[in-house]
């Protein structure tokens, strides 16, 4: 097992021997009767919803990465242009000698482009499952052999709490993409005290997608070459799968909707006809227009998630943000 504790070995510049392969731990284990409860309990609820993760099976994970790629998704292009921009700033922030924690971390990229600007002691990335983790570790590993890296599968939206195996910091946690979006504010607020918890001496690095006009904000989940509808909708095959359920496809639209008063875009499924979905042990009756609630995407003013972070215990917060103020990241001492 690697040592993150031990000082990296003193390798000369001229020998770039790789370091053993990343080592990964698998904290999460998959209960399939609590998740199908979890769900059943969502279907039966008098207004439907289904928790967000649900929309990242392997053919969701694939069309949300086309998302970020369509024009009307602002949020990834424009988050990288800050990082671009001001990760020169934001490195100067950084104590010496941490450990940059990815959360959520993929494909391992996004936190990648900032290894030489940050200049990280360590890399540990984190996502649900180390499957996920493995190919990207594995090859980023062989372009940074003297870099420690580590993998943890862990579903850290329910508790953050990072393994002993991935050393004691400092570390520098981040949190890219607007994910903190997907909670609501209450869930927010505990997520982000459990993230001050873990960066202790270090810090948190976070992308936050900011208030805009609904005239933006819609488009953006509702584009217009139907890749968002798609995700949405990948979430019946999915519930299938996972509950036994005999949802129809075309008996469902995709609706995307800014509810102002919540400050959140919301992603619905809207039964175009009525229907009744049977599962194992139980069935619903939806009627024509009613909806399951899918997803929700908080978009905070600037000043509110900075006072979000105070609550949450960080002392000292700075922000970047693109010249439209359409999105911004924070960095937080811990
Ligand atoms: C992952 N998350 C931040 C995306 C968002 O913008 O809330 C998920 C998404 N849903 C629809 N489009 C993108």
């Amino acid at each position: 097992m690697l040592d993150f504790s031990a000082a990296a070995p003193a390798l000369s510049s001229s020998f770039t021997a790789a370091l053993s392969p990343p080592d990964f731990v698998q904290l999460h284990h998959e209960d399939r009767a609590a998740v199908r409860a979890e769900l059943v309990a969502g279907l039966l609820a008098p207004q439907a919803f289904t928790s967000p993760k649900y929309l990242y099976d392997a053919l969701g994970s694939r069309l949300f990465e086309a998302i970020t790629e369509l024009p009307e998704y602002y949020p990834t292009r424009t988050e990288a242009a800050i990082f671009k921009a001001h990760a020169a700033a934001m490195a100067a922030l950084q104590p010496a000698n941490t450990t940059l924690v990815d959360l959520g971390a993929g494909n391992c990229a996004k936190a990648a482009s900032l290894f030489a600007a940050f200049a990280p002691a360590r890399y540990v990335a984190v996502d649900i499952s180390v499957e996920f983790l493995r190919q990207a570790l594995g090859s980023l590993q062989a372009q940074h052999p003297r870099l420690p890296m580590l993998g943890v599968g862990m579903d850290f939206s329910s508790a953050l709490q990072l393994p002993p195996q991935a050393g004691s910091g400092p570390n520098v946690l981040f949190y890219p993409g607007s994910s903190i979006g997907n909670f609501t504010p209450a869930q927010a607020l505990i997520f982000l005290q459990q993230a001050r918890s873990a960066c202790a001496g270090g810090g948190l690095l976070i992308g936050v997608d900011l208030l805009k006009p609904r005239e933006l904000l819609e488009p953006a989940y509702d584009d217009a070459l139907g890749v968002t509808s798609a995700f949405n909708r990948n979430l019946l095959p999915h519930l299938n799968q996972l509950v036994g359920s005999d949802f129809q496809l075309a008996d469902w639209q995709h609706v995307a909707l800014f509810n102002a008063a919540e400050s959140r875009i919301e992603m619905h499924l809207q039964a175009v006809r009525a229907v009744q979905v049977r599962w194992p042990g139980g069935e619903r009756h939806f009627g024509q227009g009613e909806r399951i609630h899918t997803e929700s995407s908080y978009k905070w003013r600037a000043s509110d998630f900075e006072q979000l972070l105070l609550s949450a215990g960080f002392a000292r917060t700075q922000a970047w943000t693109d010249e439209r103020g359409w999105f911004a990241v924070f960095w937080a001492a811990g």
